[in-house]
């Protein structure tokens, strides 16, 4: 029973509160004695107040306050709903000092609810005399605006002052009834009744007990010199829980400081004109944050400044922070950065400065799923052929970073690093391993290469091209190049040089003979001129030597032609042929003149003559060869003197000179044959009778006597060659003797004149043929006409002229 009893009405006094209260109140004595309430149904009786002791104080106040907590902790979680009315002792027994320490309790008890219309609603009752039971503040009876906490704590609680008087608590507890009447359906309801105690006016008994009995939980605090039994009967049950003594006035705000300040939850906030929160600040203005506003805390009840929904900080000029990306924050209200709600998803981000999860948004790289982000993954890469591919995740998904390597002879086409990007996709294209090919390359020129396709595409790998030259080059440089692994050629393929070592072919004309041309010492030839032809194929240059262009004129004599061929290398050829023009003309004789005979005494004659002249169409100088020479002794009659003109190419000709030496005059020319002469001399000349051996005779008609006269040394008749020989003695028998006879006639045709012509000839002969026979008897001469007379042209080729007829004797 008694450890029971000892809960309620706790008389409870600190040495500090002591000291404080002496000061304060000296008229009164307190003593550290509890009061321990009377037992129900045992009035009047009390039990004695036991001897404080310091630890017993101590412990007892712990006690107290812990009580008292866990009812106002109850109270607090039924907040949201709460009508409070305080009943404030302002009567003259508790004085100006004490009636503030109850308002601070009052004010201590608040703090921790959520004085606003829409929570906890307070109500400030003071009551003294009968006439002076003031509701001070109403929030409960109609509520307003601006009906918050700070409004409570800095004007209207401060705004109370204490007037002094009697102690009507009756009329304190119907000022109550009258205010709860107003209180909101389901709301708690509570009344605190601070006061030192004695109570005037009535019992305030009955009506609050009818006012428990509506439902309205009533808590005394009271000093122990009071009506202890009055307050312990007004109190809700349990007693211990709902009637608080104390010592001192002073005590009600230690209680409360015990009881309250558990933990402070932010409560809500009330936009407020930005004045209020002047004071916050030096200046005096102005003291919120650009993103901050004025707000009353409505379990704080202080004006703060309050950063708005989405940033974070003290809320003072330059103390408001926009929540991270990543974050949002639906309210303004205060807190650091921790106030800052994040995103959903570990993957979202959002705006910094967000306000509500619809803010949030998937990073870059992962796309939403409901309220989640699901990462993006980009579309699978497969192996490469001929190559590896290394990713650093299997699923490839964002930010996954794949390395390309391509096998030995493979070459990576695209980029060796892919890394997956937000939009899903790779950042460049799917590398491939693409053999590695040699480039083609330009053929050097003139240089065989073998294969012949070879560098005229892409070759791969292990490809080789031999270079060769064409008969007659020698190659220089390389002489084969390989396709290596890493795509190139082993050698510079330009290097290789096919050099041309062959001569030209040239062949020339044949040797070409000619004479020269008639009295001219050159002759006119002509040839084809030679072609050369060159492996090359290029063009040959060809030179003669000595420079004759064809048709030209050569001299006598033999001319060799060199024609030589050179190609554009320097190689050469040459070949000859011989032009040979030989002279057949013999030269001719200019002058080639006998002197006249020559008579002298002398057995011999110094002969001299003109000197035949000679020329040649050479124009070269003749050789001359002559028989005799001028001044030479020649002796009588005749002797040729014969020159013979040579010219260089051995053509001759001969002048023959006939030198003509004559004896004494009047010799015998000559001696006939099978004759002689018998010659009879006088001073004036001789004469020569010609005579025949015997058996010989001269022939018909001869001449038998010669004369020459010294006078003149010529012989009659003159010497010539008809001077006759002796012919032999014969007879003819029966013989004849044909001759013809001409007439030289103008006319031909006239047959009449021709028959005319021939009678009269042939009686003419006839009569003389006769005679020719007289000188024997046994020859018979006749004349006999055989043939036809003609007519016959003239014919100067005839010796005597022309001739008509034919007459055979
Ligand atoms: C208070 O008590 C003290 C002793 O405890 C006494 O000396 C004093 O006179 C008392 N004062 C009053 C006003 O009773
Ligand atoms: C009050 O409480 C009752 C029962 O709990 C409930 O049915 C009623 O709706 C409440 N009234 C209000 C206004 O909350
Ligand atoms: C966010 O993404 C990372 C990397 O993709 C991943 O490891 C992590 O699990 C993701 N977080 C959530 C909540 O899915
Ligand atoms: C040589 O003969 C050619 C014809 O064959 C002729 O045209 C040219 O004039 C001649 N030259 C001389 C110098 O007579
Ligand atoms: C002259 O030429 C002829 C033939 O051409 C030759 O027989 C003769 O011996 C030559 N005479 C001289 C003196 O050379
Ligand atoms: C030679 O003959 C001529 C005449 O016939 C004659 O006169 C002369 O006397 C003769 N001389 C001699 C020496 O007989």
């Amino acid at each position: 029973m008694w450890p029971r009893l000892a809960f309620c009405c706790w008389g409870l006094a600190l040495v500090s509160g002591w000291a404080t209260f002496q000061q304060m109140s000296p008229s009164r004595n307190f003593s550290f004695r509890l009061f321990p309430e009377a037992a129900p149904g045992v009035p009047g009786r009390l039990p004695a107040p036991p001897v404080p002791g310091e630890e017993a104080a101590e412990s007892k106040v712990e006690r107290l306050g812990q009580a008292f907590r866990r009812r106002v902790r109850r109270l607090r979680e039924l907040s949201e709903r709460l009508e409070l009315v305080f009943l404030v002792d302002e009567s003259s027994s508790v004085g100006h000092a004490n009636f503030l320490s109850e308002l601070k309790f009052v004010r201590k008890l608040l703090s921790d609810f959520p004085v606003v219309s829409t929570a906890t609603r307070v109500a400030i009752v003071t009551f003294s005399s009968k006439n002076n039971v003031v509701p001070r503040v109403d929030y409960i009876s109609s509520s307003r605006a601006h009906q918050h906490k700070c409004a409570l704590l800095s004007r209207e609680i401060p705004a109370i002052t204490y007037r002094g008087g009697g102690t009507y608590t009756k009329g304190a507890f119907q000022q109550a009834a009258q205010i709860l009447s107003h209180s909101r359906e389901n709301s708690t309801k509570v009344i605190f009744l601070i006061t030192d105690g004695y109570s005037n006016g009535g019992d305030p008994r009955p009506i609050a007990a009818s006012l428990r009995d509506f439902g309205v939980e009533i808590f005394t605090f009271g000093i122990w010199q009071g009506n202890i039994r009055e307050l312990n009967d007004m109190a809700s049950t349990p007693k211990e829980e709902h009637c608080y003594l104390l010592h001192s006035f002073e005590e009600f705000e230690a209680l409360a400081r015990r009881a309250l300040h558990e933990d402070l939850p932010s409560g809500s906030f009330i936009q407020e004109d930005m004045s209020h929160c002047s004071y916050l600040c030096e200046a005096g203005k102005d003291c919120c944050d650009r993103m901050a506003s004025c707000k009353c805390g409505t379990h704080t009840g202080q004006f703060e400044c309050i950063c708005e929904k989405g940033y974070y900080g003290k809320g003072l000029q330059y103390e408001c922070t926009a929540c991270p990306p990543g974050t949002y924050k639906p309210e303004g209200s205060p807190g650091g950065i921790s106030t800052c709600i994040p995103c959903p998803d570990e993957n979202h981000t959002s705006p910094p400065g967000s306000t509500a999860p619809e803010d949030c948004v998937c990073r870059e790289g992962y796309r939403a799923s409901g309220q989640t982000c699901e990462v993006r993954t980009c579309p699978h890469l497969r192996q490469p052929k001929h190559g590896h591919i290394s990713c650093s995740t299997g699923e490839m998904s964002y930010k996954t970073t794949c390395l390309v390597t391509c096998d030995e002879g493979y070459r990576l086409e695209g980029n060796a690093k892919l890394t997956c990007q937000g939009n899903a996709q790779w950042d460049g294209a799917e590398p491939r391993c693409v053999e590695r090919h040699c480039s083609t390359f330009q053929k050097p020129k003139g240089v065989i290469i073998s294969p012949s396709n070879c560098g005229k595409q892409p070759a791969k790998p292990g490809t080789i091209c031999q270079l060769s030259c064409h008969q007659g080059f020698i190659l220089s440089g390389v002489r084969e190049v390989r396709c290596t692994s890493s795509g190139k050629w082993s050698a510079r393929v330009q290097t290789a040089v096919c050099k041309d070592v062959e001569a030209p072919q040239i062949s020339c004309p044949k040797d070409i003979e000619a004479k020269t041309q008639n009295q001219q010492d050159s002759a006119n030839i002509t040839w084809q001129i030679p072609t050369a032809k060159d492996n090359s194929g290029e063009k040959v240059s060809i030179h003669v030597h000595p420079a004759f262009i064809p048709p030209s004129l050569f001299p006598i004599g033999d001319v060799v032609i060199t024609y030589t061929a050179r190609d554009l290398s320097g190689n050469q050829a040459s070949c000859t042929f011989h032009v040979r023009v030989i002279d057949v003309e013999p030269p001719v004789i200019d002058q080639c003149r006998s002197p006249p005979p020559i008579q002298v005494s002398e057995e011999e004659y110094a002969a001299s003559w003109d000197e035949p002249q000679f020329s040649d169409n050479s124009g070269a100088v003749l050789t001359i060869t002559r028989s005799h020479t001028q001044g030479d002794l020649f002796p009588h009659g005749e002797t040729v003197v014969r020159y013979t003109a040579t010219d260089p190419s051995g053509n001759n000709r001969t002048c023959d000179i006939h030198i003509v030496i004559k004896g004494s005059p009047c010799e015998v020319p000559f001696t006939p044959i099978n004759g002689d002469f018998t010659c009879v001399q006088d001073s004036a000349g001789v004469n020569c009778t010609l005579s025949c051996l015997e058996g010989y005779d001269f022939t018909e008609g001869s001449t038998e006597k010669y004369y020459c006269a010294y006078d003149d040394g010529i012989w009659r008749p003159p010497y010539s060659t008809e001077w006759p020989d002796c012919a032999i003695k014969r007879f003819a028998n029966h013989g004849f003797k044909s001759f013809e006879m001409l007439y030289k006639a103008t006319r031909c045709d006239d047959t009449d004149l021709l028959k005319k012509f021939s009678e009269a000839f042939q009686t003419t002969l006839g009569k003389m043929v006769p005679s020719f026979c007289s000188d024997a008897d046994d020859i018979d001469c006749r004349l006999e006409d055989l043939t036809k007379k003609y007519c016959l042209e003239y014919n100067y080729d005839y010796e005597n002229g022309f001739a008509i007829g034919n007459y055979i004797i």
